[in-house]
């Protein structure tokens, strides 16, 4: 899983590099779902959400369907997060943060919700990149849709993050 992540970080910055030898037109390609979930599968470096793993009741306004969920940070993300595990009040995510909200059914995490920071990305949607699976990586919501049935949502959020506002 490790390999994965360095493998997607070097593609990134590799193309990134690329872009810039041969113009603006030319921009990296689109950061796909099966890359988000090797991503989100990784071991190691994760912060939660309250500094806690224990699962919380899903607010209200949420848009899914499991009732009890659980957030957390890659080391990169979690740079914006206070000492008390909570988004600090005015962040700014750099590239390559991600955050993965696992849902859960019972004892079980059915759905995985991802939003990975990239703002070069012809797939980002207002500088993030929204993607949805099911436990299997069956895709739900595609990365490819630029978080269209995300962003209305999450605008009204911290740096577009929900936690801090449903979960105080
Ligand atoms: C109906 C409103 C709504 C929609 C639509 C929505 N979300 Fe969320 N999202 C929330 C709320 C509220 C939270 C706070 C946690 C909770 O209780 O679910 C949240 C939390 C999250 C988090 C945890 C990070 C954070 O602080 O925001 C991720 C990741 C996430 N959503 C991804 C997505 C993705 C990907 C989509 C689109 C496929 C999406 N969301 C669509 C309301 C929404």
């Amino acid at each position: 899983m490790k390999s994965y992540n360095n493998i997607l970080a070097m593609a990134i910055v590799s193309l990134l590099l690329s872009c810039s030898d041969r113009g603006v037109e030319n921009e990296p390609p689109i950061v796909t779902d099966a890359q988000l979930l090797s991503l989100a599968q990784a071991p190691g470096g994760w912060v939660y959400y309250r500094n806690s793993t224990d699962t919380i009741v899903k607010a209200s306004n949420s848009a899914h369907d499991e009732p009890r969920l659980r957030t957390r940070y890659s080391a990169k993300a979690a740079t914006q997060l206070d000492v008390n595990g909570k988004v600090r009040l005015d962040p700014n995510f750099p590239d390559s943060s991600l955050i993965v909200k696992e849902l859960f059914t019972g004892p079980t995490i059915t759905t995985l919700a991802i939003m990975f920071k990239l703002r070069s990305a012809p797939n980002a949607g207002n500088g993030w990149i929204w993607s949805e699976l099911d436990a299997n990586g069956n895709v739900k919501i595609s990365a490819a849709s630029r978080g269209a049935g995300c962003v209305s949502c999450h605008s009204a959020g911290l740096d577009y993050t929900r936690m801090n506002d449903a979960h105080p």
